[in-house]
């Protein structure tokens, strides 16, 4: 078998532009908007039934060109130096406030913060949704990738920070010491 590794939208991105004479039989993507940039374009062929029917419908499309594996939490970390339990917002929403400037982190260019705002929008709505951003814009630190972000806070650059929570179970199988 060969492997070809890269991010979610260069490897969609590859695959369109390769079309049918791809060599690629499976494409596994770790969020869905590289699936539909692939299914899009029609480079899918259909997950057999009995494979779906082994998924939840809510984690998968209903067209049934590919199925949902596994699943990744949004999660803040928090510095306990900084933040007690008490004190940790109760909703993403949160962080949105002028109580939070300064004082958390987020890696927004990655390929996973739109999952984020995706599952945003679905969940609250637009309107919520760009308020949350502008509040995103005013309060946060902005790291590159969920990493740095996971490190800022563990250094208590800041007190807390939005990531996927395998950033922090990565770390904790090394060394544990951003974490
Ligand atoms: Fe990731």
């Amino acid at each position: 078998m060969t492997l070809r590794n890269g991010d979610d939208s260069e490897m969609a991105n590859q695959l369109v532009e390769e079309g049918k004479q791809s060599p690629a039989d499976v494409f596994l993507t770790e969020n869905s908007p590289a699936m539909a940039l692939v299914g899009n374009a029609g480079l899918f062929a259909p997950v057999a039934p009995a494979t779906l029917a082994q998924v939840g419908s809510a984690y998968r499309p209903t067209h049934g060109q590919w199925v949902g594996i596994a699943a990744h939490a949004t999660m803040f970390a928090y510095n306990q130096d900084k933040l007690k339990p008490a004190d940790l917002p109760k909703s993403l929403l949160d962080l949105a406030q002028p109580q939070w400037k300064g004082r958390w982190g987020v890696s927004p260019a990655g390929a996973d913060f739109p999952a984020i705002v995706s599952a945003l929008m679905a969940l609250k709505g637009e309107a919520v949704t760009l308020q949350w951003l502008l509040g995103l814009k005013a309060n946060a630190t902005i790291y590159r990738g969920n990493g740095a972000v996971l490190k800022a806070v563990n250094a208590g650059q800041v007190e807390g920070g939005v990531i996927y929570h395998y950033y922090y179970f990565g770390d904790q199988a090394k060394t544990g010491e951003n974490s």
